[in-house]
């Protein structure tokens, strides 16, 4: 396995792959790698030649009061994970390689972009499509992945991919939980014991919701019993609990499409995130 930092190196290796014939698996991370990007990288693995893993804190998808300086960072550990996967190559670029002082060029995105998690973080997804259409343009995969754990930048992605053309596969994969059923997140690292007790208030919510939706078709009944849920748990803060179409990201009023019931909470200073999909 290869580390590299410079977008040439990627774009060389790539460039021998391809000539000899093989497809290329695409896994775009921040890092601090855990159970979620690990089936990432393994269905990357199963489904491709080759596999390219790119580890980048995104400075441009953080908010000025967002924890860019805190996001936890470990290679060593993270570039032992992808090694043993079997991961070919890993890019690490410093935030100078991917943008230059003047850069000035965005990909930008209305509609699904404006609710959920959008409304609390109103440039992040404009920093998420710039920069993972960048990495597109350097590692030029066959197949990219992602997890549903990130519902709307998923979608968010497929629409990207679909209006700009891009000759991608996006794969979506499942979301992947502890086994008290917490979804895994990088972030969880920032919780104390009581507050990863109090988060479990989320994926209780979410099979709630999940639960109630198989009979109740009143999206705002639904949640307003996930709302008064999660306001039983004294450390938890609700940003936003929404019921929304599974492809545009808009509210919906009744579960008669694919949909997804996706909530933002904080649990103290941590804000966490979680959903599921609800098919009709
Ligand atoms: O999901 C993430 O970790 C990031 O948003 C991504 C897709 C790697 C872009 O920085």
């Amino acid at each position: 396995m290869k580390i590299v930092k410079t977008v040439n190196e990627v774009r060389e290796q790539v460039k021998q792959w391809k000539k000899q014939g093989y497809t290329i698996g695409f896994v775009p991370t921040m890092g601090y790698l855990h159970e979620g990007h690990q089936s990432l990288m393994e269905a990357a693995r199963k489904e491709n030649d080759k596999v390219v893993v790119s580890i980048f804190v995104n400075p441009m998808q953080f908010g000025p009061t967002e924890d860019l300086a805190q996001y936890p960072r470990d290679l060593e550990r993270d570039s032992a994970l992808c090694e043993s996967i079997g991961v070919d190559l890993i890019f690490h670029p410093e935030p100078e390689e991917m943008y230059a002082p003047d850069f000035c060029s965005f990909v930008d995105m209305t509609g699904l972009t404006e609710g959920l998690c959008g409304k609390t973080r109103p440039i992040h997804f404009r920093g998420v499509c710039t920069v993972v259409s960048k990495l597109f343009h350097i590692v030029t995969p066959d197949r990219a992945y992602f997890g549903q754990k990130d519902g709307q930048q998923l979608a968010v992605i497929r629409r990207m991919v679909r209006d700009l053309n891009m000759d991608i596969t996006i794969v979506g994969c499942p979301i992947i939980r502890e086994a008290d059923g917490l979804a895994k997140s990088s972030r969880n690292t920032y919780l104390s014991q009581e507050e990863r007790t109090a988060a479990l208030i989320l994926s209780k919510t979410i099979a709630l919701g999940k639960e109630m939706a198989k009979t109740q078709k009143d999206a705002a009944t639904v949640i307003a019993a996930m709302k008064a849920n999660i306001e039983t748990e004294p450390l938890a803060k609700i940003d936003y609990v929404e019921a929304v179409d599974a492809f545009s990201m808009q509210p919906i009023d009744t579960f008669d499409r694919p949909a997804m019931i996706a909530m933002a909470v904080y649990i103290g200073k941590t804000r966490l995130i979680d959903n599921t999909l609800i098919e009709d």
